[in-house]
């Protein structure tokens, strides 16, 4: 439905700087997560798309062609906000409706468009209710609705979920997808929930401060964080990041020494050591480990334990704990489940491995 660009964008307050030289590319029909803390200027850029804010400087193209002195009614964007931002004195359907006020649309076939679409997002009995006799989760269908039904190029949605039980969240969030699919709208969801972004996405963008970390598959960022920053960010629990020295062959960690290989050893220095808590294992040798404590999680068990490269969390998918703290044991992990980041930058050594 439209390709969209962004070049070198920015959007400034003075002298607050909200989105700072951001430069995406996304395809057409592609669906695509904005993640990230909470400020870091995701709904600036998502404002700025939709022609509500305009940018400082840089440059939005549609399918091409600059947009960025388009109005917003003109540039058949969906928005839904963060805030579901529902018209309480209008039913249902004049909500649904309202976005084509301004289109020549004889009021017959508004009203067929409206109902095709409330049946999509299931509230077709719902149209003659106001928004105050609605749930939660019925108000944001019908944003959705309202967002959808100019069958727009671009579809906004900025945390769209986010009040929702976890079980309604579950069920929008293949919903969503699904409506996305069917219609084949570009699509950009804001969000700063880690497992929404990487269950949905075909891309995931990874904002910080305003500039974007990574671009990539919920696996790359998984697999290949470029910045320790993504890597703190993407999985649950966090990543354990350990301060070392590279110095050529070895990672030194304290008085504990590892094994280092790959190309870029030689050029030494600080580092952290990037091991996610699901790549941490017991084996019959290794770190010398003992735990100090133990959480069940549901189906798996999240145990934090002393070893000479410091205190590491790493989880077991047993519900029960099988050790309780005091216990001793040894700890390894895969040498290619390792990261090693550049203290200095804070960028992934591509190819740089450690061993115990
Ligand atoms: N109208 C404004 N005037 C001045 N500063 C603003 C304005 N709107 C946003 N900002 C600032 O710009 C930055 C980015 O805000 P934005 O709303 O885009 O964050 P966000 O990533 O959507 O955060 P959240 O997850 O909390 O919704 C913040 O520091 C915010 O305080
Ligand atoms: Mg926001």
């Amino acid at each position: 439905m439209a390709r969209v660009d962004l070049q070198n964008v920015t959007k400034d307050w003075g002298t607050a700087v909200a989105v700072d030289d951001i430069s995406l590319d996304l395809k057409d029909g592609e669906f695509v997560a904005v993640l990230g803390p909470s400020g870091c200027g995701k709904s600036t850029t998502l404002f700025m798309l939709a022609g509500i804010y305009a940018p400082s400087s840089g440059d939005i193209r549609f399918d091409g062609a600059r947009v960025n002195d388009v109005e917003a009614r003109d540039r058949n964007v969906g928005i839904v906000f963060q805030s579901y931002a529902l018209y309480p004195n209008m039913t249902v359907l004049q909500n649904i409706l309202f976005p084509l006020r301004f289109q020549k649309v004889p009021r017959t076939d508004a009203e067929r468009e409206a109902r095709e679409i409330a049946r999509l997002v299931q509230i077709e009995n719902l149209l003659d209710r106001r928004p105050g006799q609605l749930s939660g989760g019925q108000q944001q269908r019908v944003a959705l609705a309202r967002a959808l039904v100019k069958k727009p190029n671009l579809l906004l949605l900025d945390e769209p979920l986010s009040n929702l039980d976890a079980t309604l969240r579950l069920s929008m969030r293949a919903e969503i997808r699904r409506i996305q699919r069917e219609l084949g709208v570009t699509t950009i969801l804001v969000t700063h929930d880690q497992i929404e972004a990487t269950t949905m996405a075909d891309r995931i963008i990874c904002m910080n401060a305003g500039r974007v970390e990574q671009i990539g598959t919920p696996t790359d960022l998984y697999r290949a964080p470029e910045t320790t920053f993504v890597a703190a960010f993407i999985g649950s629990p966090p990543i354990n990041l350990i301060d070392a020295r590279l110095a050529g062959d070895t990672l030194e960690i304290g008085d504990k020494r590892l094994r280092a290989t790959g190309a870029g050893t030689e050029h030494g220095g600080p580092v952290k050591l990037g091991l996610r808590p699901e790549h941490i294992r017991e084996a019959a040798t290794g770190l010398a480990a003992t735990i100090t404590a133990s959480e069940p999680m549901g189906r798996e068990t999240l145990y934090t334990a002393d070893t000479p490269i410091g205190s590491l969390h790493f989880l077991e998918a047993t519900s029960m704990p099988r050790l309780a703290p005091g216990a001793k044991l040894s700890l390894t992990f895969d040498g290619a489940d390792s990261l090693v980041f550049d203290a200095a930058t804070t960028r992934l050594m591509h190819g740089v491995c450690a061993h115990v």
